[in-house]
């Protein structure tokens, strides 16, 4: 086993109605408010609304910021930060997925600094302090509101990076499985495949002999395998929504990686390359990479493939176990091909010169430039 350290300081609410204590958690931080929200999702199924009531209630001055967009861009953090800058606002409000969380996590630390977020990622600054951050999740699918991690892209320079900070951890995120009722069946497949594919980046990860982490994985995996097809069945079923809710948030929450250095995250890297050419959204960029990465690796990982594989499909045949995440994949809705995701013809070369310029890598299983054509030749 690899040497770890374990680190969580979110505090999460689960359950039905755990919005009830919303406004009095924000209370504890202050009153001056920056909500951040995305498109139209929380007006038209009123969650708007009940966050409006708790934020009246403690008679808290609401600033706003709308219209975050999936695959979020680094342009909206950086207006969003300039109104919070401006107001001195003590706490910022996310209510959304994955894309207004992220985006919110690099607000909390743009809006102590005068420089462009994107300065983050690029190194040139390291933050030193956050405004604190309380979340109400709409979206199962990311982890990140219970983790350290967001990703951003910026497509004037052509980037789709992750960034990790301490600093990003929410100090409190509110799950309610009742408000995932209304995601779309697309994004619900999506997020159940999401969620999979972290258990798998984390499985690959070095740390071989991890196994209780291993087997953390495996339950996770098997609850997707079996709860998100009657998910898929059953869209406004609260138990199945809540068991894939607290599945995503189980699988990247730092619990499937302790015992290992880390995730090997080559696939997530290759699957923002997709997002930020072709906008094809998060976790069904994840359905057509990691069968195709299973493929690529399939003699180097041959041992962990058939574990995994006997824990989860009771096989430990390496073909038919990679076959059986592809199939699992197509089940749920999600594309496993380049071609069933994206309308426009794509050109090979372009998707492998932009996967150079985003050094697309993994911190186990390196990718050479020679994979980098052989797994797109995969992907079409
Ligand atoms: O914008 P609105 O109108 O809110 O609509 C959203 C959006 O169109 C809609 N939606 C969200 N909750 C809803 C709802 N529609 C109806 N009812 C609800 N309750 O769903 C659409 C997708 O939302 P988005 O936030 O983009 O999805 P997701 O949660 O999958 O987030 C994806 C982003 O997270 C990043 C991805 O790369 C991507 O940019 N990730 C973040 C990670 C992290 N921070 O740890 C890890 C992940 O691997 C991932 O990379
Ligand atoms: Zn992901």
């Amino acid at each position: 086993m690899e040497n770890f350290t374990a680190y969580n300081p979110t505090t999460l609410h689960f359950g039905r109605n755990v919005l009830n204590q919303l406004g009095i958690t924000i209370n504890r931080f202050g009153k001056k408010v920056l909500l951040v929200y995305g498109k139209n999702s929380i007006r038209s199924n009123g969650l708007y609304d009940i966050i409006k009531q708790q934020l009246d209630a403690i008679g808290a001055e609401v600033y706003e910021y709308s219209g975050i967009k999936s695959n979020p861009v680094v342009q909206d953090v950086d207006a969003a930060a300039a109104i919070g800058r401006e107001n001195s606002v003590d706490v910022i409000l996310a209510v959304g997925g994955g894309s207004v969380i992220d985006s919110a996590k690099i607000i909390s630390i743009a809006i102590p600094v005068e420089l462009p977020a994107w300065g983050f990622f690029e190194r040139k600054m390291i933050p030193r302090t956050a405004v604190p951050l309380v979340t109400v999740l709409t979206l199962a699918a990311t982890g990140t509101e219970m983790n350290q991690f967001a990703v951003l892209s910026n497509h004037e320079t052509e980037n789709k990076n992750g960034y990790g900070s301490a600093l990003l951890y929410p100090r409190h995120s509110f799950l309610d499985p009742q408000l995932t009722i209304t995601v779309p069946e697309n994004y619900t497949a999506y997020g159940i495949a999401d969620l999979v594919a972290h258990c798998l980046e984390a499985y690959f990860g070095k740390g071989e002999e991890a196994t209780l982490s291993d087997r953390f994985v495996f339950s996770i995996i098997r609850e997707a395998l079996e709860y998100g097809p009657a998910l898929m069945n059953d869209l406004t079923n609260y138990e199945l929504r809540a068991k894939i809710m607290f599945a995503a948030t189980m699988a990247l929450n730092g619990m499937t990686m302790f015992g290992r250095t880390s995730g090997d995250w080559g696939v997530h890297s290759i699957g923002h390359i997709l997002s930020l050419l072709y906008d094809v959204p998060h976790g069904a960029s994840l359905t057509i990479v990691y069968p195709a990465w299973m493929r690529l690796q399939r003699e180097n990982l041959a041992h962990r493939i058939r574990l995994l594989g006997k824990n989860v499909f009771g096989t430990e045949d390496v073909d038919l176990i990679i076959d059986r995440f592809e199939g699992f994949f197509s089940t749920l809705g999600c594309p496993v091909r380049i071609s069933q995701a994206v309308n426009e013809a794509v050109n090979p070369d372009e998707i492998f010169r932009v996967m150079v310029l985003n050094k697309v890598a993994a911190n186990v299983h390196k990718l050479t430039q020679d994979d980098y054509r052989r797994i797109i030749e995969i992907m079409l």
